[in-house]
């Protein structure tokens, strides 16, 4: 028998929140114009959507934006963090329970399945279901049945089912740990983000928005970024990906100084270069990368030094044990500008950058 949408649960229930506008989500590059074309068209659509890309590139607002579009957008949208409830716990979230179902049940109580009713489901981390609950996933999304903890009968839900995952599960397909006939049900209609470093051309657009909001959100005045730290964040490879760069930007707002994103970006660069990305698809050099990776010390080094020294070449020179002519040889080779008026930029050279 179908239930009734339980509006009293609604502190489960997400608010969808505002987003930000929509030329700011869906910036200008092909990519993001392309996702936008193909959520449009399954908004409207009762399918399963499966939406999978890297941490931060947006893969929430996107599962909150195909609910508001949708024709059950008045209904509910219930988020459920699948990593966040501990494996235990986590049927009795999703499915519900009957009073006595189990020690401690002293109610019933509906699952965050049933508060969908008529609205959307938005499992993230689809990846952290074990295999038990997936079974029970693939059964409500070919009959929209479920059964509550405990419970004699089954129930019927109408909802919509919208995944999210920044694993490979093809992978997990392989390895054992996500059933193959769940990864069909989900994916009838597939949402790729694009990492940040695919759109880099957006990126101008995303400081402009982070910045004019978080100077309203903490009543600041921060000014707009020179044109030379803007080309430079353009040519970052953003790992942390849209989340990164709004943090970054939320630092300098309440900071109020470029040498924040200045010294937040070496500071990341350093970490990556004991971590390098490597690429296993194709040959490696050893000996290419450890080049690589004793000239960026060595650049990062002599940069330290030098600010150190307020850029008193023959002190560094001094500090770093080596000679003044050695020094300037070496300043020259890893491009740092030769002295301090001379510094126009913010001294970062950003590895593995590439234009768009
Ligand atoms: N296109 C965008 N425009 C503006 N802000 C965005 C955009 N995409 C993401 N953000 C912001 O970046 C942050 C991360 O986004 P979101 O939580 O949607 O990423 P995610 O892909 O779900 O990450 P995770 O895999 O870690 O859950 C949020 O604060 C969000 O507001
Ligand atoms: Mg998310």
């Amino acid at each position: 028998m179908p239930i009734s949408t339980a509006n009293s649960f609604s502190s489960l229930v997400q608010s969808l929140g505002e987003f930000p506008p929509e030329p700011v989500v869906f910036g200008k590059s092909e990519a993001m114009q392309a996702l936008r074309a193909r959520m449009d068209k399954v908004a409207s659509a009762n399918v399963p959507v499966l939406i999978h890309g890297e941490s931060g590139t947006g893969k929430d607002i996107i599962a909150r934006m195909i609910h508001a579009l949708s024709p059950w957008k008045s209904g509910p949208f219930v988020k459920v963090n699948c990593p966040a409830i501990p494996g235990t716990l986590l049927e009795s979230e999703l499915f519900g329970y009957e009073k006595g179902a189990f020690t401690g049940a002293y109610g019933s109580k509906p699952g965050r399945v049933e508060l969908a009713h008529r609205g959307t489901l938005f499992l993230d981390e689809i990846s952290e279901l074990d295999l038990a609950l997936q079974s029970k996933l693939l059964q409500l999304l070919q009959d929209g049945q479920f059964c509550r903890i405990g419970a004699q009968e089954d129930k019927k839900v109408e909802v919509r089912v919208v995944c999210a995952t920044n694993r490979q599960l093809e992978e997990e397909i392989e390895n054992g740990t996500f059933r193959q006939d769940l990864y069909y049900r989900i994916n009838v209609v597939n949402l790729r983000m694009p990492p940040l470093r695919e759109r880099r051309g957006d990126v101008e657009g995303l400081v402009d928005y982070f910045l004019e909001y978080y100077n309203q959100k903490y009543n600041c005045r921060a000014r707009p970024l020179s044109a030379d730290l803007v080309a430079i964040l353009q040519k970052y490879h953003w790992p942390g990906n849209i989340r990164e760069l709004e943090n970054l930007m939320k630092r300098y707002v309440i900071l109020g100084s470029e040498d924040v994103i200045s010294s937040d970006l070496l500071a990341r660069n350093d970490q990556e270069l004991f971590n390098p990305d490597v690429n296993l698809d194709g040959p490696i050099s050893l000996k290419k990368l450890t080049r690589q990776a004793t000239r960026e010390l060595e650049r990062k080094v002599i940069l330290k030094v030098l600010q150190a020294h307020h850029w008193n070449r023959k002190q560094a020179a001094r500090a770093l044990s080596i000679s003044y002519r050695a020094l300037l040889y070496k300043i020259r080779d890893a491009g740092l500008p030769p002295n301090r008026s001379a510094r126009k930029r913010p001294e970062i050279v950003i590895q593995g950058a590439a234009a768009d």
